[in-house]
């Protein structure tokens, strides 16, 4: 596994979850953090704590959403940042469950916002960024298994998964093609992690507000706990552990339940291959597959 001591790396939405883990794992072995992220009061806390073990650390506020934003991170990250070896592109939400139906055009939008053009700019910004820095970089973006198929009441989740998904394959399939970039580009693709993505209605970017959305924070569900193991729920240190494994090997597609993700592909290929109906992830015993994560 390579050494990520004295390397540098940015991570989005690193505030919280999955991006707080991946920022903390890293500057233990000694790389230095930018957070960013749209919660400045947890970013904060977070790079005080990362400072702490020795690395240069740094918080810039940032809606992923907004490209005058993107503008200020990059300027920054050149200013008063060591050149950036990895990009995690990682800020996401989620919306409350529900049936396609009752979804309002403003949640589309939301999560379209965050999930599709928040993934698209960083794409964008920190290939711009790591070709004027002329480095081997790599970019590592946040997909998830909701992109390997549909799961009914999640479905805008899957769509905006989907797209982050090709448009990673895109950048990396353009960067074998025309050998322009030094560039290594890479999807993680999470089944389900512990992290504070249940109450991403309290992130909700006020131009997308809807009425009847109770924003208040709820406790998160436990992994371990029979609701966590019901959905193959994995802590995020293991998460993390398995994610920069796979960073480090340089694959192009990260697992957090190899197994799991597998199934589901090979059901999606034999549903398109097939023209039988679409396999709903729903019908997976998470708890089977909870067992079986145990060897990613
Ligand atoms: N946790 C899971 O089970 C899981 C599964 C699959 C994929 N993912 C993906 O992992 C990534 C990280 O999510 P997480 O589970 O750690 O959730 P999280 O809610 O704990 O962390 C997400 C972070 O993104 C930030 N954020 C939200 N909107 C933003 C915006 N407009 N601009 C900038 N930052 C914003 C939040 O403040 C938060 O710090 C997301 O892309 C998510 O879709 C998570």
């Amino acid at each position: 596994m390579i050494d990520f001591k004295g390397k540098s790396a940015v991570i989005t939405g690193g505030a919280s979850g999955i991006g707080l883990g991946i920022a903390t794992a890293l500057a233990n072995q000694g790389c230095n953090i930018a957070i960013t992220d749209i919660n400045e009061k947890k970013g904060q806390a977070a790079v005080k704590e990362l400072a702490k073990k020795g690395v240069k650390a740094l918080f810039i506020h940032h809606d992923v959403t907004k490209e005058a934003d993107w503008d200020t991170v990059i300027a920054t990250l050149k200013k008063a940042f060591p050149p950036v070896d990895y990009a995690f592109n990682n800020a996401g939400i989620i919306l409350q469950p529900a049936p396609l139906t009752e979804i309002k055009v403003k949640d589309w939008e939301w999560i379209i916002s965050v999930n599709m053009w928040g993934a698209l700019f960083g794409l964008r910004k920190f290939t711009e960024l790591m070709e004027q820095q002329d480095i081997n970089g790599h970019i590592v973006t946040t997909s998830s298994t909701a992109a390997a198929s549909v799961t009914s009441t999640w479905v805008p989740y899957c769509v905006t998964k989907v797209a982050v998904l090709r448009m990673v394959e895109g950048y990396q399939a353009e960067a074998n093609l025309f050998g322009k970039t030094k560039i290594k580009y890479s999807a993680i693709m999470p089944a389900v992690v512990y992290s504070n993505i249940g109450n991403s209605e309290t992130y909700r970017l006020p131009e997308y507000a809807t009425s009847d959305v109770p924003a208040v924070e709820q406790p998160n569900i436990q992994p371990g706990s029979p609701e966590g193991d019901s959905m193959g729920m994995i802590t995020t240190e293991l998460a993390v552990e398995r994610i920069l494994k796979q960073v480090s090997y340089g694959h192009t597609y990260i697992y957090t339940h190899r197994d799991l993700t597998s199934a589901l592909i090979l059901s999606e290929t034999n549903s398109l291959l097939l023209n039988n109906p679409p396999t709903d992830q729903a019908v997976f015993n998470g708890a089977h597959y909870a067992k079986k994560a145990a060897r990613p």
